[in-house]
């Protein structure tokens, strides 16, 4: 007799097409006459067969290479419902044909009602029956796994176009993080080529950018803070760029006028920032270091509550620079003396926690030297 393949024109996962592929049942009946016959009628049809005794062996051998198990009820160890109860546990999907005696419709009906595909009766009688219920459950078994194959594609698809989109997300943010480094380095650039035409200026920027450093690690900041408050100490006086210079560098006091003028600067300093899109928390602290926690100051006279920490630490250190700076129509301060006014100013002018922390680190800073410096260096150069 002809061997009989399977009939889906189709590939199977590992690229062969099914129909070239020989199926595999398991026969399962303590009777040895009945698993030599049916062996011998399955393997007439073509198929490869593997015989067992009884129910418990079918757990041992079971995997994914088969596609039909011919199970009969009665067997010594474990009888046919417990096998498949068994079988139902485990993840093959294999259809189970049950083998019956001839009259038994209920054990049938069990059968089924348990998951079997199918039954058939014993003894065989009619070949072409027998063959047309195995044909069935072996196309059954090539749409389960086809099914399987295309889930399993399909999860893979997925995954692969999920790496992918990492992959660009990541790509996405390194270009993004590099434009904004660029733009950072511009302006930096720009703004040092400028305040190369007043000294204090220049070195005001540069010291105010490491104190707030400083501060932000004394108050244990996060590292996202840091970059955020070093960036707007960098950029905090950028608004005075656009002021008249004479103004700025005027030796001796201000006019109300002038002092309009300087007064203007805050604001300014925030609009050159706002186009930049990734700079909003930058743009408020530059808007607003020159406030006061009682609300005195410009250029909306925020009270403290409406501040941010980062606002209140760059509002010490910009003023601590001012006190201890020489200008030349004043004496500065020396650090003792500006700590002490700080101190008197906590609570009115500036955060008291703000300036306790900020008066612990300049004197430990300038004390200790080398160890807390070497630190304090480490971390200002990842943050560069
Ligand atoms: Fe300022």
């Amino acid at each position: 007799m002809e061997r009989w393949f399977f009939t889906l024109n189709s590939y199977d996962f590992k690229g062969k097409r099914l129909e070239d592929i020989q199926a595999k049942i398991l026969v399962a009946d303590d009777d040895n006459m009945v698993r030599t016959t049916i062996s011998k009628i399955l393997e007439m049809f073509g198929y490869e067969v593997t015989t067992v005794s009884d129910g418990k062996y079918v757990a041992d051998i079971i995997d994914d290479s088969f596609d039909v198990i011919l199970l009969d009820i009665d067997m010594p160890g474990m009888d046919g419902f417990e096998t498949i109860a068994a079988l139902n546990g485990c993840e093959h999907d294999i259809p189970v044909i049950f083998l019956t005696g001839a009259g038994s419709m209920d054990y049938a009906v069990k059968a089924i009602n348990l998951g079997a595909y199918d039954f058939l009766t014993k003894p065989i009688e009619d070949l072409d029956i027998f063959n047309v219920k195995i044909r069935r459950a072996i196309e059954k078994r090539i749409f389960i796994r086809r099914e399987y194959h295309y889930k399993r594609e399909l999860e893979d698809d997925v995954r692969a176009k999920a790496a992918e989109l990492e992959e660009t997300n990541k790509l996405l943010l390194t270009y993004s993080h590099s434009l904004e480094n660029a733009t950072v380095q511009l302006m930096s650039s720009l703004q040092n080529a400028m305040e190369e035409k007043d000294f204090y200026t220049a070195g005001h920027t540069m010291r105010v950018t490491e104190y707030a450093v400083l501060l932000g690690i004394a108050m244990n900041i996060s590292e996202q803070d840091m970059v955020i408050l070093r960036r707007a100490a960098q950029f905090h006086d950028i608004g005075k760029l656009v002021i008249d210079l004479s103004c700025i560098q005027k030796p001796g006091k201000l006019t109300d006028e002038e002092w309009v003028l300087i007064r203007k600067h805050p604001v300014i300093g925030a609009n050159i920032i706002k186009p930049l899109g990734f700079m909003e928390k930058e743009q408020f602290i530059i808007r607003h270091h020159h406030e006061r926690m009682d609300g005195k100051g410009y250029p909306d006279g925020l009270t403290g509550d409406k501040l941010d920490q980062l606002t209140r630490i760059l509002m010490v250190v910009d003023s601590y620079d001012a006190m201890t700076s020489k200008r030349n129509y004043r004496k500065n301060m020396n650090m003792n003396q500006a700590v002490i006014e700080l101190n008197n100013c906590a609570g009115t002018q500036f955060d008291k926690e703000c300036v306790v922390a900020f008066s612990e680190a300049i004197v430990d800073f300038t004390a200790t030297g080398d160890a807390f410096f070497r630190e304090y260096l480490d971390n200002y150069k990842k943050l560069s």
